[in-house]
């Protein structure tokens, strides 16, 4: 099918450079041009594992092209997926700005029969509004379906998660795109639901909130070992293998981050709370997530007492593995708080070291992991990076002034640590 993505964001871009990998034509709009160059010319603005080949691939063979005209796009589709930024605003609630605006610009260029498909993380009754943009908007009389269509794809596994969907949801106000969204995903082989547009709107937030809620929960169990001399992650595995709890998303760290979590908790607290409901357990989720950074900066200034002058080396400065994202990421406000308690700061990140320069500064990047920890007074893991469990233990404990490492994603096994003459402290065990 011919399919228009508008926003070349992670979500955009990956759903667009794998819609056209099972075959379909797809346009993609951006409306800023020096990602439009880019794109055209091979590059692609943002780190995920395996998407820069399927760019090439798909753009040689025709599939896949870019443009910055919303109009080309809308002419090339009767399905126009929206992908843009809905932002965060100071009081938690969603910018819908973005959203607005191309509805508008959709409404101005469509002639005949379009489908304007939400990807874009939005308020339940979104759709709503748009539709009724898109009608004050559409200088022609043409008959159109807002449709919902949300995305849960994880950055760094952004193509497998779309290749291959745990599930497809489709919110609609009428039958009619129906047959077309379910062609579109049929290469995908996934389980499809079609819903009203409201539950799609709300399946995406009451999803995010709910694994956000799992790792709180977990981080909470961890203070309770910490303080029973437990390990969180044999607990962890012991609720894990019961099927209804699942062991996924259970792993105790220094809370969750990232452009998503953080922004939809707020977003559905505020949401809930305009419909006319006071969302306490997710308020509490939030706490929770907050505290566990304080609790981990604590440990780390209680054990090395006069803190002021310390040097630090810091693994980890993307929000999570597998990607160059720093937004919101809890290494770096880790950074922040270590540095305001007085602490010179040795950092290392295996792909986000350029994204960690523009909000990071006054600290050394190094290039090389296995010597982060030279001259310092202690290593910190601030991201679960799996090649941080590579590191040459050895060559660090000699590098440091004192063996002493502070894991906040429980990457190294703690008794073998201890083995290897380190002082060692991680989180729940
Ligand atoms: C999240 C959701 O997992 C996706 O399903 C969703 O599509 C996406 O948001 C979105 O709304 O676009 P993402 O933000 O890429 O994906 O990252 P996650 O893998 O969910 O991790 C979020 C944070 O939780 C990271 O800081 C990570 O370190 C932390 N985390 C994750 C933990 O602390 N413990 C865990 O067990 C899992």
């Amino acid at each position: 099918m011919k399919l228009t993505i508008i926003g070349t964001g992670y979500v955009g871009l990956v759903t667009g450079t794998c819609f056209a990998e099972v075959g379909h034509h797809v346009t993609c709009v951006d409306n800023d041009a020096g990602k439009v160059k880019l794109l055209r010319e091979g590059g692609i603005p943002i780190y995920e594992p395996g998407l820069e080949e399927l760019v090439k691939k798909n753009v040689a063979a025709g599939r896949l092209k870019f443009t910055e005209s919303t109009a080309e796009g809308v002419r090339n589709s009767d399905v126009i997926f929206i992908a843009v930024p809905t932002p965060p605003q100071p009081d938690g609630s969603v910018d819908l700005s973005f959203i607005e605006r191309v509805a508008r610009d959709i409404a101005s260029a469509m002639t005949e029969y379009k489908s304007p498909v939400f990807k874009s993380t939005v308020p339940v009754k979104t759709g709503e509004k748009v539709a009724e943009t898109i009608k004050r908007y559409c200088k022609a009389v043409v008959e159109f379906d807002v449709v919902s269509n949300p995305e849960f794809l994880r950055e760094g596994f952004a193509v497998g998660d779309l290749m291959k969907p745990d599930r497809v949801v489709i919110g609609v106000r009428s039958q009619r795109p129906v047959a077309a969204m379910r062609e579109i995903y049929e290469p995908f082989k996934a389980p499809i639901i079609v819903t009203d547009i409201n539950s799609a709107e709300l399946i995406k937030h009451a999803a995010n909130s709910f694994l956000a809620l799992k790792i709180s929960y977990i981080n909470a169990i961890a203070v309770l070992c910490e303080a029973a001399h437990a390990n969180v992650q044999e607990v962890a595995h012991g609720i894990g293998l019961d099927e209804r709890i699942g062991r996924r998303f259970l792993n105790a760290g220094i809370g969750f981050g990232g452009s998503c979590f953080p922004k939809d908790l707020s977003a559905f607290i505020k949401i809930a709370e305009q419909i006319g409901y006071d969302f306490r357990l997710l308020k509490e989720v939030q706490r929770i997530n907050g505290e566990q950074m304080e609790r981990f900066v604590k440990k780390i200034t209680d054990t090395l007492w006069v803190f002021e002058g310390q040097k630090i080396g810091v693994l980890g400065l993307a929000f999570k593995q597998n990607t160059d994202d720093v937004r919101m990421s809890p290494a770096i406000d880790l950074c922040h708080r270590l540095q305001k308690e007085g602490a010179t700061l040795r950092v290392h990140d295996p792909k986000a070291m350029d994204k960690a320069k523009a909000v990071l500064s006054n600290v050394t990047y190094v290039d090389d992991m296995n010597d982060v920890g030279r001259d310092c007074d202690a290593l910190v893991i601030a991201t679960e990076w799996d090649e941080f469990k590579n590191l040459d233990l050895d060559r660090a404990k000699k590098a440091l002034t004192h063996p002493i490492m502070f894991d906040g994603r429980n990457l190294f096994d703690g008794a073998e640590m201890e083995k290897r003459g380190w002082v060692y402290k991680s989180v729940g065990r």
